[in-house]
């Protein structure tokens, strides 16, 4: 069985880290597979949103593998940093939204995973952190940068020097979380909200996340400039026109993604 799957529902992909006897660690089979997986699903047309999942229920994902990490020396761990955060910035510059849907652990590299994705779905009863200094190492796919960018520098290091959990619903009030569900059923919640996202045009969902995503790194004025040249070219589109026709004519739009 692979140790990521990938399964398409009409317009909505799923992607699963699926090694649940090992709380879905990420090793190097693992990024592999995620990097197949975005790539097959940002391929695919007729996908239209995606929801990033683990397996089991237990976990989200449970961190980088410690097992096959304990053989590395500085060089090898430097490379699986930088393939971590190469293969997780495949979310963020991707033309879909990635919702991450937790339930469970969600700790280390895996915290990082759900963080790379555009927002984070989970149960007030999951558990967050960034665990690595209990095992004598740092956050590396990310953590340092993306957990203080959503939750803000302060709290960050608190996260990251103590080690300590915390559960969803208090994640939801740091902002790492963006929505709650009733535990069990966030996979199916984040797979209907994709679906809704996937009803709207899909070059006005990627053009908005690009420039919210590039407009956050930019001075204001230059991420007000990127925004008005992204209003402008939505107007170019079949779909911005279709859009205001149908709104206007008050039926439903048909988006072609052109
Ligand atoms: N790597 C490798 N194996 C892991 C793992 C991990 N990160 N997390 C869990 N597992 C394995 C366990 O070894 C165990 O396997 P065996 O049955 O073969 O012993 C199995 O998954 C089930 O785990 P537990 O028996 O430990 O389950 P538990 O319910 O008692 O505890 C837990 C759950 C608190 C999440 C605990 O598993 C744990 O602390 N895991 C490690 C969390 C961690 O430190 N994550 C950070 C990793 S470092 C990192 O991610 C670096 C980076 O930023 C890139």
């Amino acid at each position: 069985m692979s140790v990521v799957l990938t399964t398409i529902s009409g317009p909505v992909a799923t992607v699963t880290v699926n090694r649940p006897e090992a709380l879905n660690a990420i090793n190097g089979a693992v990024l592999d597979g995620l990097e197949a997986a975005f790539a097959e699903v940002e391929a695919n047309p007729v996908v239209r949103a995606a929801v990033l999942t683990g397996a089991g229920g237990k976990a989200f994902v449970a961190g980088a593998d410690i097992k096959e990490m304990q053989a590395f020396g500085a060089e090898d761990a430097r490379a699986f940093s930088a393939r971590g955060h190469s293969v997780f910035a495949r979310m963020e510059s991707s033309r879909l939204v990635w919702i991450a849907a937790v339930e469970g652990f969600c700790l280390g590299g895996g915290c990082e995973l759900a963080m790379a994705a555009d927002w984070i779905n989970a149960s007030a009863k999951s558990r967050f952190g960034q665990p690595e200094v209990n095992l004598g190492l740092i956050p590396g796919f990310g953590g340092t940068i993306r957990l203080a960018r959503r939750v803000g520098q302060a709290k960050a290091i608190e996260l990251c020097v103590t080690a300590e959990m915390v559960r969803g619903d208090e994640a939801k009030a740091l902002g790492l979380v963006n929505n709650l569900y009733e535990p069990g059923t966030v996979l199916e919640a984040s797979q209907a909200q994709a679906q809704l996202i996937a009803g709207k045009g899909p070059l006005a969902v990627a053009n908005a996340k690009r420039v919210i995503r590039s407009g956050a790194d930019l001075p204001q004025e230059r991420g007000n400039a990127l925004e008005q040249q992204a209003f402008g070219i939505q107007f170019g589109t079949v779909d911005g026109k279709e859009g205001m026709v149908a709104f206007s004519a008050k039926r439903s739009a048909e988006f072609v993604g052109k």
